[in-house]
């Protein structure tokens, strides 16, 4: 690098002496373009509750998402994520209720389109929120049934995007579901419909939060770690990646997102696709843990955070800061 210049006629705190030199150098950009929303929702009417370990975060019943999303268009963010939580009263150890055309998934979908057809709408191919074991696939004598679950993601998927699901995301991480499932929409007549898969899901203890805002931790029996990855592990990471592309994926995610930005960095590098980040809600509550105690600065370390997904190569980012984060990038 000698040739890049050398001290005292190289002087790099130049370029950071003032505002519109920093911004004229910046190399990576934030913007609202690069968010989606994840909204937890809960059977009822008029329901909006404060989700425990997520300060800032609801919980809101089908009948009020309008509103919500209402903000998020007039924000110009691109998409939102879907995650119920589900009576538990309709969770059982097959998962059936994934499949049903009313449940409370294909009901939020059908009220955020009829309010914002230009809104993206993600949701997740997976069984944990239906399942009353808890688990992403079915569980059967202490083991994930891998092909049997696969083919429920499929229906399930069908059924999502038949309620107007624009983007099938699968979070399960069981081998093949891809393939299967783009065979399944395309079957359908849903060739158009994309898929974000979470390709390189790690078994994390970050999902905390998240499982408690959605009711199925206390369901949940056992780990994940027999179909979720190792966090040891990032070569693996990229033949996750090789096959979910291979077999059809249109977006692929990395998960949990700031501790494991060195995968992201490897996956974009690798394979140039877009390639998206999900700062999780075990995350999030580390941050606004932080900020709450008066430890940290909340508008500051929301922007610091998520432009480093940025320069990592994420191409967007899943974060329950979306909003806020817009705000703030509007604003200033
Ligand atoms: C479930 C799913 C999880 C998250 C998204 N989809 C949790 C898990 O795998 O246990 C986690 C999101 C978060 O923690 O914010 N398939």
């Amino acid at each position: 690098m000698e040739f890049l210049g050398r001290f005292p006629t190289t002087r790099m705190r130049r370029n950071r002496r003032d505002d519109w030199n920093r911004r004229l150098v910046a190399e990576n950009t934030l913007s609202a373009d690069d968010f989606i929303l994840p909204i937890f929702i809960a059977e009822g009417q008029g329901r909006r509750e404060h989700v425990h370990s997520m300060p800032g975060v609801e919980r809101i019943s089908a009948d009020l998402l309008a509103e919500t999303v209402a903000e998020v268009a007039a924000l110009n963010i691109p998409a939102i994520a879907i995650f119920p939580e589900v009576d538990p009263t309709l969770k059982t150890p097959d998962a059936r209720e994934a499949c049903n055309p009313d449940n409370l998934v294909c009901r939020s979908i059908k009220a955020v389109k009829a309010a914002h057809p230009d809104i993206g709408i993600v949701c997740d191919a997976a069984l944990d929120p239906f399942n009353s074991d808890g688990h992403d696939g079915l569980l059967v004598d202490g083991h994930i049934l891998n092909d049997e679950t696969v083919e429920i993601l499929c229906r399930q998927s069908v059924v999502q995007a038949d309620a107007g699901c624009d983007v099938i995301a699968p979070s399960d991480m069981m081998d093949g579901r891809i393939g299967s499932i783009r065979q399944a929409l395309d079957d359908a007549g849903y060739a158009d419909v994309r898929i974000m898969s979470y390709a390189a899901k790690y078994a994390s203890a970050f999902y905390g939060p998240f499982r408690d805002a959605i009711g199925s931790q206390a369901a949940l029996k056992g780990d994940k770690k027999t179909y979720q990855m190792d966090y040891a592990n990032s070569d693996e990471a990229l033949r996750e990646v090789a096959l979910d592309i291979d077999e059809g994926a249109d977006m692929v995610m990395v998960k949990p997102g700031l501790p494991y930005l060195d995968i992201i960095r490897r996956v974009k590098d690798a394979f140039g696709v877009p390639t998206f980040a999900y700062q999780v809600s075990g995350e999030y509550a580390m941050l606004k843990g932080a900020v709450a105690n008066g430890w940290l600065d909340n508008d500051r370390v929301v922007l610091e955070s998520l432009t480093a997904f940025k320069r990592a190569g994420a191409d967007g980012i899943l974060t329950y800061m979306a909003v806020e984060a817009a705000r703030l990038l509007r604003d200033r």
